[in-house]
């Protein structure tokens, strides 16, 4: 995918290409070692709310890459996450999409929404105080390892729907276990359509879910496990950022209006991140692709 944001063609036609991409593409060594570089467009496209820089930790692995975060509140500690570097989609991904019915926009890169997120978290951090948390659709779980790592939460449970993805998460966890005090931190493969919701015995005061409303054939299916968290403990809340992105969002929150849900948006939610978007919109070069509609995350509250 070229631009900073999903787009909204059916997942199979993007899968394939996605994949004819990969295979007619191929590396040579010199454009491998330089992948090495160049985790995800983030780096060059994002809010930069949370600083990161590559760590160069695996020599004999070109296809993932660490990079450090440096979270802006002093004595926090810093978080490594391990992601697939920019253009090494792999035939296997494409096999496990069609086996797990789901997209692999969740190893193409963190999106920029994650990152504001987490940020929205650590400036709120009072909310997440001995509260059992669970990110949705989570990615390589930036905000859910955040939210571990600064907040007196008592759980945190980081899930996806696609196995590749959790294993990710599953080590990103792993490679930050000193950093989560005495929070307990999980991952979880957790497919909105496909789960049974009675596996899931857990409950959750708050649910967090960046950039996971695009998907028109899953609004249904987030729509139904959202509405069952919140029912299993009161009161809860989930909170999804979430770019407008064409009628997408829209079309989600009809889904959960329908679900007998409320709902609330906020544009301006945080001075820092309404800042970064100004001035993204005044064009300052660090995102050339930035516009509204498709990259600027809005908060959305979801409640009983
Ligand atoms: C656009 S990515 C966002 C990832 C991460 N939250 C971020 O913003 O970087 C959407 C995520 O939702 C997951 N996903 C898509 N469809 C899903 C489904 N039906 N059930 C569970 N997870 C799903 C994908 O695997 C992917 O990780």
């Amino acid at each position: 995918m070229e631009t900073g944001a999903p787009t909204t063609a059916k997942p199979s036609s993007l899968r394939w290409k996605i994949l004819r991409q990969a295979l007619l593409r191929k590396p040579t060594d010199e454009q491998s070692a330089i992948g090495v570089k160049r985790i995800t467009r983030k780096t060059t496209q994002g809010f930069n709310l949370i600083p990161s820089n590559l760590v160069e930790d695996h020599p004999t692995n070109l296809t993932d890459a660490t990079a450090c975060y440096t979270i802006p509140i002093d004595s926090a500690p810093k978080l490594y996450l391990t992601q697939r570097v920019v253009d090494r989609a792999e035939l296997s991904d494409f096999e496990i999409c069609n086996q797990y019915n789901i997209d692999n926009t969740g190893l193409v890169c963190q999106w920029p929404s994650e990152e504001a997120l987490a940020y929205f978290c650590l400036r709120n951090a009072d909310m997440f105080r001995s509260k059992s948390v669970i990110e949705l659709g989570a990615g390589y779980g930036l905000a859910g390892l955040v939210i571990a790592a600064v907040t007196e939460a008592s759980e945190v449970v980081i899930s996806d729907g696609n196995p590749q993805v959790v294993d990710y998460i599953q080590r990103n966890i792993d490679a930050n276990s000193k950093a989560f005090g005495g929070t307990r931190v999980k991952s979880m493969m957790l497919h909105w359509n496909q789960n049974e919701k009675s596996n899931i015995s857990s409950t959750f005061d708050l649910i967090v879910a960046s950039d996971c409303t695009f998907f028109k054939e899953f609004h249904n299916g987030l729509a139904q496990i959202v509405k069952f968290l919140l029912e299993k403990v009161r009161p809860a809340e989930a909170i999804f950022f979430s770019p407008k992105r064409g009628d997408s969002l829209d079309k989600f929150l009809e889904k959960i209006k329908e679900s007998n849900l409320c709902f609330s948006i906020t544009e301006n939610y945080d001075t820092e991140i309404w800042k970064r978007h100004n001035q993204l919109m005044n064009g300052d070069g660090s995102w050339p692709s930035y516009e509204k509609d498709h990259c600027y995350p809005l908060l959305v509250r979801i409640a009983l």
